[in-house]
């Protein structure tokens, strides 16, 4: 049926335009760069593909793409590319990329056809910002902050996640529409996560070269090394810090693999509190690329232009269930990490489960989501229960890619009345199956390490009811 259908299409083109000119002959004759390939790889593959950018070669013009068409057709064709891993039949995002299958044909086909360029010229290229930031209009930041030092990655060797402060630019609390963090090295960098924050108790200012004035922490060797302060308390995280009321701080964002601009919808913004943090808290984690390597990353923030009606906040999924067990945190911590659960991932286990749970206090509406778990992470979903009962799945990430950690905007955000509740359900795979699985024989704890696990859902929403001052709370996820 489908293929009569274009059989009788094109033998119209071909009979009523053959005078036409050279457009409508290509057209005839099957897909070209030009005409239909450009426009699906400026759509839905650029992003990411133009230098500067993750990915490691750039499509922008038909000189870039023809020697890649090959890997191109395989890419798109067993969809790893754009990669997205929402499952389809539930929920719409705005961020997206996912090609159509007619976009998939159109690309197969114009490979198959020895991928010609066609005549005429490609469509215009979106607008991107000249130092490679990634605001959907193009707009370079008001503001970019650089980590004041360049950090040395050694060749080899485990590195721990380690913090480093730097003062945080502005004094006010400030409205941004939209943060990028940017590595500065991708391939050594295994995440960042930043935060507001004041000093933790027990750093004191010093003169280290890398910013004259700045803090200095207790770990004096590195520090001095480095001119910088550093706090190598490893494992010491938001967690810990918000259970200090001094060093209680808000997150900025974060840099995590496949990650670009995070933008605000329309009409909601994000505080950034320097009118109560000094600092900039830089959580690094490198990993070693086999060869020396520096760093050094850095953050764009665009300032909210626009009126604004609604705040973003966020979220963790505290209340944890595993195997119909409620898991209570040890007496004297707050909140739960996969380190305190009553028991860890088990050994050889397939499909051990974690639920998390967020009750909705107020009549709230969900922005989206994040998906955060280490190499033993397979899936996670998100349920929504309503005052009535019924039960709607928001999110499902069947198959889950550390390599891959996307956050999911809602294109149409969903509305969810106080008394409802967010299930985050994880499933985790320590066995030999998971080719990922650096080892199936062990018990997995938590920590920021790969080779240890997380159980991190978040969600991002804003307050139904208007809010015009900056929120008190510190909770906030990148
Ligand atoms: C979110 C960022 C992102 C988007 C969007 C994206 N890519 Fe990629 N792409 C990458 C990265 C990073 C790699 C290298 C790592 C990998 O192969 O997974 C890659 C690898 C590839 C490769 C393999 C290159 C090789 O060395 O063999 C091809 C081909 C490719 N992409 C094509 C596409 C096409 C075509 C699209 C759009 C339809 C697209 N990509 C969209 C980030 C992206």
């Amino acid at each position: 049926m489908k293929r009569a259908m274009t059989v009788s299409i094109g033998t119209l083109l071909g009979l009523t335009l053959t005078s036409v000119g050279a457009a409508a002959a290509d057209k005839a004759k099957g897909p070209t760069f030009n005409t239909d390939v450009a426009p699906i790889l400026f759509r839905s593959c650029v992003g990411c593909h133009r230098p500067n950018q993750i990915a490691p070669m750039s499509l922008l013009s038909y000189q870039d793409v023809r020697p890649w068409a090959k890997a191109i057709k395989t890419k798109v064709h067993a969809r790893e590319m754009p990669p997205w891993f929402a499952d389809p039949r539930f929920g719409k995002f705005a961020n997206d990329k996912s090609l159509t299958q007619a976009d998939i044909d159109t690309i197969v086909a114009w490979v198959d056809a020895g991928a010609p360029q066609g005549t005429g010229s490609a469509p215009p290229l979106p607008r991107f910002s000249e130092a490679g930031w990634s605001h959907p209009s193009g707009r370079e930041p008001d503001l970019i902050i650089e980590l004041p030092v360049e950090w040395k990655v050694a060749a080899e060797g485990e590195m721990p996640n380690f913090n480093l402060y730097s003062p945080l630019p502005f004094t006010e609390a400030k409205l941004v529409e939209a943060v990028q963090v940017r590595p500065g090295n991708v391939a050594a960098t295994h995440h960042i996560t930043l935060a507001a924050q004041n000093l933790p108790k027990g750093m004191a200012l010093g003169t280290g070269p890398a910013w004259p004035g700045g803090p200095i922490t207790t770990n004096v060797q590195v520090a001095a090394e480095k001119g910088a302060a550093v706090d190598n308390s490893g494992d010491a995280t938001e967690e810990d810090a918000a259970d200090e009321e001094e060093g209680a701080g808000s997150s900025i964002g974060a840099y995590i693999p496949g990650a670009s601009a995070r933008v605000a919808s329309l009409g909601v913004a994000k505080w950034i509190r320097g009118d109560r943090f000094k600092y900039v808290r830089w959580n690094l984690h490198y990993q070693a690329t086999g060869r020396p390597e520096t760093a050094r990353p850095s953050i764009g923030l665009w300032w909210q232009t626009t009126a604004v009606s609604n705040v973003e906040r966020g979220s963790r999924f505290e209340n944890q269930i595993s195997e119909g067990q409620p898991l209570v945190a040890p007496a004297g911590t707050k909140g739960l990490r996969l380190n305190q659960l009553l028991s860890p991932i088990p050994p050889n286990d397939g499909s051990w489960t974690v639920t998390g749970i967020a009750a909705i206090q107020d009549d709230v509406t969900v922005l989206g989501f994040g998906v955060h778990m280490h190499l033993r992470g397979r899936e996670m979903t998100y349920v929504a229960t309503y005052p009535d009962g019924r039960q709607e799945v928001l999110l499902r990430v069947p198959k889950y890619s550390f390599e891959w950690q996307l956050p999911y905007e809602f294109a149409q955000p969903v509305k969810l009345p106080a008394g409802s509740t967010v299930k985050a359900i994880a499933v985790y795979d320590n066995s030999v199956n998971n080719r990922m699985n650096p080892a199936p024989n062990k018990e997995v704890y938590w920590s920021e390490q790969s080779w240890d696990d997380m159980f991190l859902p978040s969600i991002r929403y804003t307050l139904d009811k208007l809010e015009t001052k900056p929120q008190t709370s510190t909770q906030g996820q990148p």
